[in-house]
């Protein structure tokens, strides 16, 4: 089979995405784009790219002989640059979350539909190691039905808002915590198998930094959600709290027990906990359970991209989906399921907390 043509645009984080695309056999890294000239003229050789592979203008890249596109800019750019990827005929890789803002979200999807390409949402925390054992705990019916999960991000990037020596704002500066939601709702939804259809929000102050009033600075955001199947999941998201290391952190509960693991990772693991009724007592209670990020099993250039070996496993997904001529598993409807929900419960907290309902896409 000949090899995928596939172009990357965005290369800071998405210096990851090359190398983790790079390492699968049938990719070729066929063009870069960014912005920044000196970016592209430092990665280049690495890829034997000559100046022709090389831009700075997206719409001439878009427009490259490529088979997919790689996007890993800023989100707000997200949409439209999927969105044209798509129309020339590009199957599309895109970072999270899809957009900002609903109609954006519902662009992306009907774009997947009217071209038919694949476009798949670059989440690469569903696919940590521990997730990946966890959906197989869960499909084995080990937890029994789920009916609640809980996760939190809490990572302080204040650097990110705005550049602490110039005070120049940068793009992260205007997106509210739970904007950025898929590295909580992506896990919790796809153990679930399920999707959120109310949404309300609370928003904390700016104790953290009182001189900004841009939503970036919120000190904290907290979703909580109605599902599909009539369960709840609740999220919390900071950017800003002084949380170090930072968290990440998810809990399901089920009929049979619950897990969880540690809030903070140390050497690509954290330590969780277990229980389940059936071969456990409550005298005893919890078990403690590793929680790697890494999969001890796979081949050494699973470790190329980074986040552990998740994004090995994602990149595998991604190509699968365009070889087999099927949707990928984040394709763009489950993308918007893991993003529209924070958007919707960021626009309830502005509004004191009302319940509102999350668009439907299927
Ligand atoms: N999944 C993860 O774990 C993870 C981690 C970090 C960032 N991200 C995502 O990756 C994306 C990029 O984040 P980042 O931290 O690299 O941001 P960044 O600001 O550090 O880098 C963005 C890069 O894109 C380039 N760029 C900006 N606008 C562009 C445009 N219109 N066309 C071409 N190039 C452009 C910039 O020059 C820069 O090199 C975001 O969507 C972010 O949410 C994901």
């Amino acid at each position: 089979m000949e090899e995928l043509q596939v172009g990357f645009v965005g290369l800071r984080r998405g210096g990851g995405l090359v190398r983790a695309l790079a390492a699968h056999p049938r990719v070729a890294v066929a063009a870069l784009c960014d912005l920044d000239q000196a970016t592209l003229t430092a990665m280049a050789p690495d890829f034997g790219l000559g100046d022709d592979r090389l831009f700075t203008a997206f719409d001439d890249f878009v427009n490259a002989a490529l088979d997919v596109i790689v996007i890993a800019t800023p989100i707000e750019f997200h949409a439209q640059q999927a969105i044209a990827a798509l129309e020339s005929g590009k199957h599309v890789l895109c970072e999270q979350t899809v957009a900002y803002t609903l109609d954006e979200c519902a662009a992306v999807i009907a774009a997947q539909e009217r071209t038919g390409k694949v476009y798949m949402m670059a989440e690469n925390y569903c696919y940590f190691h521990y997730m990946r054992e966890w959906r197989n705990l869960v499909a084995e019916g080990t937890l029994g039905t789920l009916f609640y999960a809980e996760a939190e991000y809490v990572h302080e990037i204040a650097d990110l808002l705005r550049d602490p020596e110039t005070g120049t704002p940068k793009w992260r500066l205007p997106r509210a915590p739970i904007w950025y939601c898929a590295h909580t709702l992506g896990p919790v939804l796809t153990l679930m198998d399920d999707r959120i259809v109310k949404a309300t929000g609370a928003s904390a102050g700016r104790h953290m930094h009182p001189e900004e009033d841009g939503l970036g600075h919120l000190d904290m955001e907290v979703g909580l959600f109605h599902t599909q199947k009539g369960n709840i999941v609740k999220i919390l998201r900071s950017q800003v709290a002084h949380r170090h290391p930072h968290s990440v952190y998810y809990t399901l509960y089920g009929t049979k027990g619950f897990i969880e693991n540690g809030r903070h990772i140390e050497d690509r693991a954290s330590t969780g906990r277990y229980f389940n009724v059936d071969t456990m007592t409550k005298q005893a209670g919890a078990q403690e359970i590793e929680c790697p990020t890494i999969d001890p099993d796979a081949p050494p250039e699973a470790l190329h991209g980074g986040h552990g070996t998740s994004e090995y496993f994602m990149v595998q997904d991604f190509i699968a989906a365009i070889d087999n001529k099927t949707k990928a598993p984040i394709d763009a409807v489950r993308a918007v399921e893991f993003t529209a929900p924070g958007i919707v419960a960021h626009d309830a907290a502005m509004q004191g907390g009302v319940w509102l309902d999350v668009p439907q896409f299927r």
